[in-house]
């Protein structure tokens, strides 16, 4: 299929995109891609790719932005319930942290995704990840962390997998054991730490092989903050996950400043995630790494906080910097890239292409899977977008409607007002 007579086609090829090297969006104009058998074949001028395949079936995407699917790096996207009535709470003043500390918050959760059913856990996961393919996300991170205990989280597991594999989406897995002591634990924190360490992660491990083989084992990801984990306890879990072969992230700096991105930089981590109370050696230490910077702006707008990820120093620092949704019940239920491009414009103060190449190309390096997404490059899965918008810059200044006429995944095409599961 020739995709074709696009207004502009952001090829965004190359990269990762550091510091202020961030926004290089490749465009052609007049531009059309040429896909078979999942992948992009070429990209290149309408004219040039016509007459050169005359005979291939046409697809018109004529006065419309086309590129790359979003990258979506960061999500909780697997939990059962809501918390809307804790949203309201914090409106009357009550604080995120004191909620958790609770018993509420992240707990709250827990227990309602620990009584749901598989059935109920997959129906409900289901329809959000149908609004992020909706909206254009194509690759979608899954953490899960609402379990806090080994079945529940074998089953979050369980369960993603058969998402993933119902869908159109591919999904990147995270472990997150450690998103908070697990409420059986709450009067012996270390006693939780050393669970996860010492009984969750080989199990894991074991799992994996038999339940996801062939398949890279997860990411394991930890929140260290105050009232979650320590610095030494997000230490104790990450280097044990680390010994084990597992790829790392971590929630950093999110309500405090811990450590917890030096930490990541030092082992190794594939990103640090969140970054908004985030020391200036913290940044500088990002910069000089191959730790991808991953800013969430949807959580402090969601909380209704002041502070958010300072980008532009991060950029200075020549750090990699990717952008995510964080979808999850507490802070930021939201599945859109496209409103998190519009508040990184505003919050982070990014130009439209550099929030583009962070929640494409950049996010693709966040989970490890550049290799197979994130541009539209020759080889590259054919994942890609048709914005019913002559000009990128759309993307940014326009917010909270979707943008997106049509999803391309592995070639097939969705029209996202016919529906997910149907063709067009
Ligand atoms: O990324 N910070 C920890 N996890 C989520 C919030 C999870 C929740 O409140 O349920 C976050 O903001
Ligand atoms: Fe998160």
């Amino acid at each position: 299929m020739l995709i074709h007579s696009a207004a502009q086609l952001l090829t965004i090829s190359g990269g990762p995109q550091r510091g202020r090297d961030l926004g290089q969006l490749g465009i052609i104009e007049d531009g059309a891609v040429l896909i078979r058998d999942e992948k992009i074949v070429t990209v290149g001028k309408t004219s040039d790719l016509r007459a050169a395949h005359p005979n291939e079936p046409m697809h018109d995407a004529y006065g419309c932005v086309v590129m790359p699917g979003f990258v979506d790096p960061h999500t909780h996207v697997i939990w059962a319930g809501d918390r809307a009535r804790e949203f309201e709470m914090r409106l009357e003043g009550a604080k995120y942290l004191d909620i958790l500390a609770a018993g509420g918050g992240i707990i709250s959760t827990v227990r309602s995704t620990r009584t749901a059913s598989i059935e109920t856990l997959i129906a409900q996961t289901r329809s959000r990840l149908f609004r992020m393919f909706a909206h254009g996300s194509t690759t979608v991170e899954a953490k899960t962390g609402y379990g806090l205990q080994t079945a529940t989280e074998l089953r979050l597991f369980k369960a993603l997998l058969a998402l993933e594999e119902e869908s159109r989406l591919d999904l990147a897995f995270t472990f997150l054991g450690a998103h908070a002591i697990a409420p059986e634990y709450k009067d012996n924190p270390q006693g939780y730490v050393n669970l996860v360490c010492e009984t969750m992660l080989p199990i894991l491990s074991q799992w994996w092989e038999v339940h996801a083989p062939g398949r890279p084992l997860p990411f394991v990801d930890v929140f260290c903050e105050t009232k979650a984990f320590d610095l030494a306890q997000s230490r104790q879990i990450l280097t044990q996950a680390k010994g084990l072969g597992f790829p790392l992230k971590i929630h950093a700096d999110e309500f405090d400043n811990l450590g917890g991105a030096s930490l990541a930089v030092e082992l190794g981590a594939t990103s640090a995630d969140h970054l908004v109370k985030t020391s200036d050696a913290d940044i500088a230490a990002l910069g000089q790494s191959d730790t991808v910077a991953v800013s969430l702006p949807c959580t402090p707008f969601g909380l209704a906080e002041l502070d958010y990820t300072p980008a532009q120093k991060i950029l200075d620092a020549n750090g990699i910097l990717a952008l995510a949704t964080d979808c999850n019940p507490g802070t930021a239920w939201n599945e859109s890239m496209q409103f998190v491009i519009a508040l990184a414009c505003r919050a982070l103060k990014l130009t439209p292409a550099q929030a583009i190449a962070a929640s494409t190309i950049n996010s693709a390096h966040a989970i490890r899977m550049a290799d197979r997404v994130g541009s539209l490059e020759p080889g590259k899965q054919a994942d890609l977008l048709i914005l019913s918008v002559p000009d990128y810059r759309h993307l940014g200044y326009r917010f909270g409607t979707n943008l997106v006429k049509q999803v391309i995944k592995k070639g097939r095409v969705y029209s996202v007002d016919v529906g997910y599961y149907r063709t067009a």
